[in-house]
């Protein structure tokens, strides 16, 4: 059986005169014999082209090298991270969310933010399986954070009672990501940013009934009473975590394609990370209902966190409807350029990623058995470098 490509030719299939891209593909995957006698596959020219892209003979039967698996190690930490922090979202505000209010007031962010929660949590959480899973494969060691499941749930009603990796209660969300991506200058050049909204020791979900009543009729629009302020000012925050989370996920995903080695590994990492940016940007978008109107204006009542509207100035800088990235400076003495950013291990690789979920209080908490964990495999992973041959 033939795997189509998407240009309807069977993969298997010879070129048909005169295209000169599926020629150079053609070209690019007969190639491909030549690397994998290199990495020991029995009778590799023998094997049709179908049969490499498809990729599962081949899965089952070479090894990669040192660095994809720290890479992919990493990666899978990334992702079980995400999945426990995700999770804790949508068990309060999922499309089975437990939490009414707080369903509610993420709903003002768009009345299909519970479905997006839900789906974006089962993506994580398949991202981290299918990592673990491909290292098995290669007869690499997968990563298990089981043992650090050890942070309190929140008590509001919705929340299992389960040990948890992340802690959501009181978060310091670096906002700088809206404010980059209406920017033209980039951090990889050095630049920096300001906050678009300042927020600090702020919770992303209700953290008890007590504190936020599960069954109040959260109002569609600006909250009126304190309840309803501190419940929409939590969403609120959950919003512009989302993203936060989302781009960096972008940032890192696209600096791990650069240290690749095997190209099955750099098609895993370059597909997997198509989806964080996929995620972030919905989540800019959402976000950005959260400081227009009419919902913008929300102040939480206890801990003075305000959300203003980032229209009033009338300036770009700010502008809520401009989710997508603006062209920024990219390789010095070439046009501007709409792409991720950053891309540079500093800024964006495995120990920038820890180093800026950490900050984020993401991690509050944690024992420091934990941080040495996941700062040996960051390490490792930004250790990793491209090797042509594998
Ligand atoms: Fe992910
Ligand atoms: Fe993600």
């Amino acid at each position: 059986m033939h795997e189509d490509t998407p240009a309807g030719v069977p993969a298997g299939a010879p070129p048909r005169a005169g295209d000169d891209d599926l020629h150079a593909q053609w070209q690019r995957v007969v190639g491909r014999r030549s690397f994998l006698k290199g990495v020991g596959l029995a009778g590799a020219a023998a094997v049709p082209g179908s049969a490499l892209l498809a990729g599962e003979a081949f899965a089952k039967s070479s090894r990669i090298t040192e660095g994809d698996v720290a890479i992919l190690r990493f990666l899978a930490a990334a992702e079980l991270i995400e999945s426990d922090l995700w999770s804790q979202y949508a068990e309060l505000g999922g499309a089975n969310g437990g939490n009414a209010a707080y369903v509610g007031a993420l709903q003002n962010l768009d009345t299909d933010m519970p479905q997006y929660i839900s789906d974006n949590t089962d993506d994580e959480i398949s991202h981290a399986r299918f990592l673990n899973a491909y290292l098995h494969s290669k007869g690499a060691k997968g990563v298990n954070l089981d043992e650090f499941r050890t942070l309190p749930s929140s008590k509001a009603t919705g929340a299992r009672q389960v040990g948890r990796l992340t802690n959501l209660q009181a978060l310091d969300v670096d906002t700088s990501w809206y404010t980059r991506y209406r920017s033209t200058s980039n951090p990889d050049l050095g630049a920096k940013f300001p906050q678009a909204v300042t927020i600090r020791n702020q919770p992303a979900i209700p953290v008890s009934d007590q504190d936020t009543p599960p069954n109040h009729k959260q109002p569609t629009g600006p909250p009126f009473t304190s309840e309803e302020s501190r419940m929409q000012a939590i969403a609120n925050t959950a919003g512009f975590h989302f993203a936060m989370i989302e781009q960096g996920g972008s940032s890192l995903y696209s600096t791990m394609a650069l240290k690749a080695s095997s190209l099955e590994v750099l098609r895993i990492v370059v597909a997997i990370g198509g989806v964080e940016t996929n995620h972030f940007s919905l989540w800019h978008d959402k976000a950005g209902n959260a400081v227009s109107q009419p919902l913008a204006g929300v102040t939480d009542p206890e801990t003075g966190l305000h959300f203003p509207d980032l229209n009033a100035s009338g300036g770009e800088a700010t502008q809520t409807n401009l989710i997508l990235p603006e062209p920024a400076k990219f390789i010095p003495g070439l046009p501007d350029v709409s792409i991720v950013r950053p891309t540079l291990d500093k800024n964006a690789g495995a120990m920038a990623a820890i180093r800026g979920l950490t900050a984020d209080q993401l991690f509050k908490g944690q024992s420091p058995r934990f941080f040495q964990t996941v700062m040996r495999l960051a390490r490792a992973a930004d250790s990793a470098q491209r090797r042509l041959g594998h």
